[in-house]
């Protein structure tokens, strides 16, 4: 009897264990099969023509992707005010001026707060500026001692001591590497950033924190998750910058990295002020393929962070085949502003090649707005950035965005906003 219910119990274990263990897809010739849906087709099955037809077909791609996979945002308007608590004008070894300014938003009796971290060039004239979410809080972007640590909920990281949800001293700078902040206004450019955990704290509360918690609606299987809900604060971020006189609010470039870079994309879709969109390394739910199944799968993603997404997008756990939009089309939604997505050849997870195909894919859609779209039908080599109005690189090594990836980005905008000017 007693080996009976061992056996049984160890059968039951093994399988367990089994199921839950995933084995991503590395073999591009196990990629099954796929038809990707066609953005210059209605859902009727009809063919989208000219400029005014793509406008309506855009509204059904955005539909899809709220009701599908983002979620939809809340319509109603949040009060927003902000606080400049804090100025460096030397900041940069004199080259910019840094602000940190609280903002405010306010729905009813509720309220969030959000540190906005500014760094402008000192040019005296308006300037292009990038809008990006970071993962640690604003201390980490830079070694300057007058940014405030963040007190928001942070990710435990005992390796590097953070054991309690909250961040410190220690850390300041720790992310300097993926925010060259010197060269950036070297270059002309500014800088806004917000830690994503102001937005939303990343992890799954049933969405009683962060910006949700703003709104009390009940909520259904297509109601916003935390990616819509960052990308919703980045346009809060916007409204504000609106009336910053130093920024050139037409040249304002959201940007962002991995789960942030899924955040840009939507970003760009939900709000046409971002005048361009970087995306890097966005990855599953990003800028690649849910259909080739390569790397990170739908159902991988909705288990690991069933906060991100709606729960709808769940109803495609291992049904890739079954989703009626592919991540190619969040692509279109930005069309025809410039957009630029970059991978690095060893972030496997991210699928280079299916992201590239992704701006292939794309690119139709910018053709029929009479823009160059994406140029050529071959992955580029390494370090060699395709500039069409979708650009794309992919350079050696892992899953990080750096400097080189930085001096891309700038190159990219440089094009883009010399030609807008022209
Ligand atoms: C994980 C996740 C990715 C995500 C990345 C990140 O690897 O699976 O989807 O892009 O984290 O945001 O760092």
């Amino acid at each position: 009897m007693r080996l009976i219910f061992l056996t049984a119990f160890f059968l039951f274990f093994s399988a367990t264990l089994f199921a839950q263990a995933f084995v991503p897809n590395y073999d591009e010739s196990k990629i099954p099969p796929y038809i990707l849906p066609d953005p210059l087709v209605f859902n009727s099955g009809l063919p989208v023509k000219n400029k005014t037809e793509w406008e309506k077909r855009r509204t059904e791609i955005f539909n899809l992707f709220e009701k599908e996979v983002y979620g939809i945002a809340p319509a109603g308007k949040v009060h927003l005010t902000s606080v400049v608590v804090s100025k460096n004008e030397n900041a940069c070894n004199g080259q910019a001026v840094r602000t940190e300014v609280l903002l405010t938003l306010q729905k009813d009796d509720r309220k969030i707060d959000l540190s906005l971290l500014l760094f402008l060039p000192k040019s005296g004239k308006k300037v292009p500026l990038f809008l990006a979410c970071n993962f640690n809080g604003n201390h980490t972007v830079s070694t300057d001692p007058g940014i405030s640590v963040t007190t928001s909920w942070v990710r435990n990281n005992p390796q590097v001591g953070i054991t309690s949800n909250k961040s410190d001293e220690s850390r300041r700078g720790s992310d300097s590497s993926s925010w060259p902040i010197a060269e950036i206004i070297a270059r002309g450019y500014g800088v806004a950033t917000v830690y994503y955990g102001d937005i939303d704290p990343d992890f799954d509360d049933g969405f009683h924190n962060g910006v949700h918690q703003l709104f009390t609606g009940i909520r259904d299987s297509s109601s916003w998750g935390s990616i819509a809900g960052w990308a919703w604060g980045l346009s809060r971020v916007m409204d504000y910058l609106e009336k910053v006189k130093e920024v050139d609010t037409k040249e304002v470039i959201v940007l962002g990295h991995s789960r942030l870079g899924k955040t840009a994309l939507w970003a760009g879709a939900t709000d046409k002020r971002f005048a361009m969109v970087v995306s890097n390394e966005s990855g599953c739910g990003g800028a690649a393929l849910s259909k080739r199944i390569y790397g990170e799968t739908v159902e991988r993603i909705n288990t690991s962070y069933p906060h991100w997404f709606c729960t709808n997008f769940r109803k495609y756990n291992n049904k890739e085949e079954d989703l009626p939009v592919d991540q190619h089309e969040l692509l279109t939604l930005i069309a025809p502003r410039p957009l630029y997505v970059s991978v690095a050849e060893e972030d496997l997870w991210c699928d280079p090649k299916g992201t590239f195909l992704s701006c292939v894919a794309a690119s139709p859609v910018y053709q029929l707005l009479g823009k160059k779209g994406f140029p050529g039908k071959d992955m580029p080599d390494l370090q060699q950035p395709v500039l069409g109005t979708i650009g794309y690189h992919i350079r050696p090594g892992k899953h990080a965005i750096n400097l080189y990836d930085w001096s891309c980005f700038m190159n990219f905008a440089d094009l883009n906003f010399q030609k807008r000017k022209n």
